[in-house]
């Protein structure tokens, strides 16, 4: 029998101390890449379109000189052409990980049920773990590495990328605070378990309508798109109910003077955030886009259980 693998569907399958050992782990790759890697292979199953993910993963990879082998998502058809559990234990026997990015986080429970590697999650409709790592880590780079304390707000839309990040930044001990419009708040199931984590690491956690209240004195400063990937039907919608929420020169200025302004990207300028704060020099959104290879490289060999061997 092979042992159960290790998954990282969700941002709370990392316990708190996990979280910061992930992060360590992240910084000191990035100071000194190291071939942990060597002969594994990592698949990468998209069935949504992706810059940063695809490529930061492959580049990840082969920093620690280890291979990737990239399916996009007209050529598998997850549970169409093929039923996940089949998928699963095909994929299983031919690499050593793999990233699944798809729609219902149910797709990627059900995969992770059948697969006898590890599975992460490079995005699916309710989380995007891999973003809020590669996330905090930038936030330590600029703050330091004790996070405890540190305010950071997140205006918008309570998705995948508000969902994982409010998740990983309460474990570490952060003020996190959200706003969003009513009907767009996270689910009961994150608030809880961000809220159960800030409780027990000394932060908190806010969520409320008025994104001035959330900003008000923040050091950190997060949006994301209105309309996620899927939803393109509701975009007119949204526009309307998340009127108000824009990140911009006059919400920044109720900030903490210097706050960071963070985005995942790919943006839409003059919707959730305006060209002129996406190109101030409090916006790091490139050192985020940057981060992501070296977050994911210490998943990876976090999953596969080689952090005890990063050096450095
Ligand atoms: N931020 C992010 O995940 O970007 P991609 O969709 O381009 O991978
Ligand atoms: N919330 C966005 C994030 C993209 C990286 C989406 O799901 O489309």
């Amino acid at each position: 029998m092979q042992p159960t693998p290790r998954h990282l569907l969700s941002a709370a399958d990392l316990s708190a101390a996990e979280t910061s050992l992930l992060l360590d782990c992240a910084a000191r790759l990035k100071r000194r890449p190291q071939r942990l890697l060597e002969g594994r292979q990592l698949a990468l199953l998209f069935e949504k379109p992706s810059l940063r993910t695809r490529v930061s993963f492959q580049v990840a990879m082969r920093h620690l000189g280890g291979e990737t082998i990239y399916l996009a998502p007209q050529e598998v058809g997850l549970g169409e052409r093929e039923a996940i559990k089949d998928v699963a234990r095909v994929l299983g026997r031919y690499v050593d990980i793999v990233a699944v990015r798809t729609y219902g986080q149910e797709i990627v429970e059900e995969y992770a049920g059948y697969s006898t590697i590890p599975v992460i999650n490079a995005l699916t409709n309710e989380e995007h773990p891999c973003q809020a790592l590669a996330d905090l880590l930038t936030v330590r780079e600029k703050l330091g590495a004790d996070l405890r304390g540190v305010s950071l707000a997140f205006i918008g839309d309570g998705n995948n990328v508000s969902a994982s990040l409010v998740v990983t930044a309460a474990s570490l001990g952060m003020d996190v605070r959200m706003a969003s419009p009513k009907g767009y708040m996270l689910p009961e199931s994150v608030v809880s378990e961000a809220a159960a984590r800030a409780a027990a690491q000394g932060g908190k956690l806010t969520l409320v309508v008025d994104p001035v209240e959330a900003v008000t004195a923040a050091q950190v400063l997060y949006t994301d798109v209105w309309t996620s990937m899927g939803q393109e039907r509701e975009s007119e919608r949204r526009r309307i109910d998340f009127a108000g929420y824009q990140l911009n020169r006059e919400l920044v200025a109720k900030a903490a003077s210097g706050a960071l302004v963070m985005h995942d990207l790919p943006a839409h300028r003059g919707e959730e955030i305006t060209d002129e704060v996406i190109e101030s020099p409090q916006s790091i959104v490139f050192d985020q886009a940057e981060n992501r290879v070296w977050a994911q490289a210490a998943a990876v060999a976090f999953l596969l259980g080689l952090a005890g061997q990063i050096d450095g």
